[in-house]
C-alpha cells in the first residue's frame, strides 16, 4: 500500500517488522526497521529503489496495485546493495527495457550480484540532472563510500526533496513514516546506533561531502531515507547531528567492556566502574559483558565514549575468543579521539594484557600503560593500581597517541574508506601510473582506484 510523502511522491516501500538482524547477523535489529522504496509520479514516472530480495514479489505485486508497471518511465538505483536492489530481477522481468540510473560502479555492483542481464543503465554522475516534467527534475549526487563505492543521492526539485539513501537511515519500523511521529527516543537511539556501526568507518569521507551538500545552497523540506523514519520535520536535525557524529564525537562518558572465566575480571570491571565514578561523577559510566551483550549496543556506547576500559583473563596464551571477536569488530569501525586501558586476570602465563593493548592501539586507540593484571583472584591488595589507572584515564585530554610519519619516495598510502594500498614500486598501471611513481607525484585528479575517493582520503602507512 502507497502513503503519501508529498505532492505526487508516495513511499511504496516494506515496513519489516519481525527483522531481528542484518548484514548476515552482524547487525542486530530491536525495533524493526524498513526499506523505503519511492514513487513519483509528475509527468515523468519515476521509481526511486526497490527492497530487499526476499520481498521482491510482494514489492512487485504491489506496485502493480498502484499503477500499471508500465507507466514507470525509468528506475533510479542509488545503491546496488540487495537490500535496496534486491527486486530489481522479479521488476525487470515484467519492464525489461526500462532504464535504470546510476553511478558506474552501480553497474557493476549490480552485475556482480545478479549476472548481466542486458538491462538498459544510464550512468550519472555528480550535477548530471534529468527533467521529469510539472517544472521539476532530478539530480543525482554521488555519495561514494557512504557506505558502497555505488552510493548515490538523489535531490528533487520543487518538492525538495533529498532521497539520501543509506545515509540519513535508521533500522527502525515507523508505520506512521515521519521522524515527527515517531518515538523520539528510539528515533535517536536508532539513529546513532546505525551511524556508529555502519557509517563511522567512512566519518571522514561524511565531512567532506556534508560541506559539498551544504555549499550546493539547496533546501529539503523532506529527507528520506531508504530504512526508518522520514524526515520532514526539521530535517536539517539529522544533517547536525551527522556532522556533530562524524567530528570524532564524543559524550563524557567511559564504557567498560570484558569478558570473564570465573569472575575474577568481572570484579576487576566492576572495580573499575566504580572508581570513574568516584573520581567522576559527572562521567557517564557503562559496563558490557562483551558475551552477553549486544555487540552493536556496546559499540554505540563505545562510539559515545571518551575512554574505554576492555578487559580478559588469560586462556591458551591469549585472550578469550569473545573479546577478540569483539575487538576485530572495534577495529573496522575506525574509532577516533578515544583513550583506553586493559586489564584481566591469570593463573600462570598472563598474556592478556599485552595483548588486549596491543588491538587496542592497532585500532586506533590511545592505550595508557597503566593496567590491572592479576594473579587468580583479585584482592584488595590487587586493586590498589585502580584509582592510578582511572586517573590517567579521565585525566588529560587526548591528541589521540598519533606520531607523525616522515613521507619517503617509496612510502605506501592506504585509502581510509576502503582501505586499498597504494605502493610506488607497482604504481597504478589501470589509471596510467607507472611503477616507481612516489605517492606525492600522483596527478591531483587520481582517485582509489577501488572506491573512487580523491588523495586526500589517503594516509601514510607507519
Ligand atoms: Fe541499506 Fe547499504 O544498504
Amino acid at each position: 500500500m502507497r502513503k503519501k510523502v508529498k505532492g505526487n511522491v508516495s513511499w511504496v516501500g516494506y515496513i519489516d517488522w519481525e527483522l531481528e538482524t542484518f548484514h548476515g547477523d552482524d547487525y542486530s535489529i530491536l525495533n524493526g526497521s524498513s526499506q523505503n522504496a519511492y514513487l513519483i509520479e509528475e509527468e515523468k514516472t519515476v521509481l526511486i529503489d526497490t527492497v530487499w530480495t526476499p520481498h521482491r514479489f510482494d514489492f512487485v505485486e504491489n506496485l502493480k496495485k498502484e499503477i500499471d508497471l508500465k507507466k514507470i518511465d525509468f528506475i533510479v538505483a542509488n545503491h546496488g546493495e540487495c537490500d535496496h536492489s534486491g527486486s530489481l530481477t522479479a521488476l525487470m522481468d515484467e519492464i525489461p527495457d526500462t532504464p535504470i540510473y546510476c553511478t558506474s560502479q552501480c553497474v557493476k555492483s549490480i552485475e556482480g550480484q545478479y549476472g548481466k542481464r542486458g538491462w538498459n543503465f544510464k550512468v550519472v554522475k555528480t550535477g548530471d540532472s534529468v527533467e521529469i516534467g510539472n517544472g521539476k527534475k532530478l539530480v543525482f549526487v554521488e555519495m561514494k563510500m557512504l557506505h558502497w563505492p555505488d552510493s548515490m543521492a538523489t535531490y528533487m526539485t520543487g518538492d525538495n526533496i533529498l532521497f539520501s539513501n543509506d545515509a540519513f537511515g535508521q533500522h527502525f519500523a515507523v508505520e506512521e513514516l515521519f521522524n515527527d511521529k515517531a518515538d523520539q527516543c528510539l528515533l535517536y537511539k536508532e539513529a546513532i546506533k546505525y551511524f556508529t556501526n555502519i557509517l563511522n568507518p567512512f566519518a571522514a569521507i561524511l565531512s567532506k561531502k556534508l560541506d559539498e551538500i551544504a555549499g550546493l545552497n539547496l533546501t529539503f523540506d523532506i529527507i528520506a531515507p531508504s530504512h526508518g523514519a522520514i524526515w520532514r520535520d526539521n530535517p536539517m536535525q539529522i544533517v547536525k547531528k551527522y556532522a556533530e557524529w562524524a567530528a570524532a564525537y564524543q559524550e563524557n562518558q567511559i564504557t567498560v567492556a570484558y569478558d570473564t572465566m570465573w569472575e575474577g575480571t568481572t570484579k576487576i570491571a566492576h572495580r573499575i566502574a566504580e572508581e570513574i565514578h568516584r573520581q567522576s561523577p559527572d562521567t557517564v559510566v557503562k559496563v558490557f559483558n562483551i558475551a552477553k551483550a549486544d555487540k552493536n549496543e556496546i559499540m554505540t556506547e563505545v562510539f559515545k565514549s571518551k575512554a574505554i576500559v576492555v578487559g580478559s583473563p588469560t586462556v591458551s596464551n591469549s585472550i578469550l575468543s569473545s573479546v577478540a571477536g569483539w575487538l576485530e569488530f572495534l577495529k573496522q569501525l575506525k574509532f577516533k579521539n578515544k583513550k583506553a586501558a586493559a586489564f584481566g586476570c591469570y593463573g600462570w602465563s598472563g598474556e592478556s594484557v599485552r595483548i588486549l593493548q596491543e588491538k587496542l592501539r592497532d585500532a586506533g586507540f590511545e592505550v595508557i600503560d597503566e593496567n590491572i593484571r592479576v594473579m587468580w583472584n583479585p584482592e584488595e591488595s590487587d586493586l590498589e593500581k585502580v584509582p592510578e589507572l582511572v586517573s590517567s584515564l579521565i585525566g588529560s585530554t587526548n591528541d589521540n597517541g598519533d606520531k607523525e610519519t616522515t613521507a619517503t619516495a617509496m612510502s605506501k598510502y592506504q585509502c581510509g574508506p576502503c582501505g586499498y594500498i597504494y605502493d610506488p614500486a607497482k604504481g597504478d598501471p589501470d589509471s596510467g601510473i607507472a611503477p616507481g611513481t612516489p605517492f606525492e607525484s600522483l596527478p591531483d585528479d587520481w582517485c582509489c582506484p577501488v572506491c573512487g575517493v580523491s588523495k586526500d582520503m589517503f594516509n601514510i602507512m607507519k
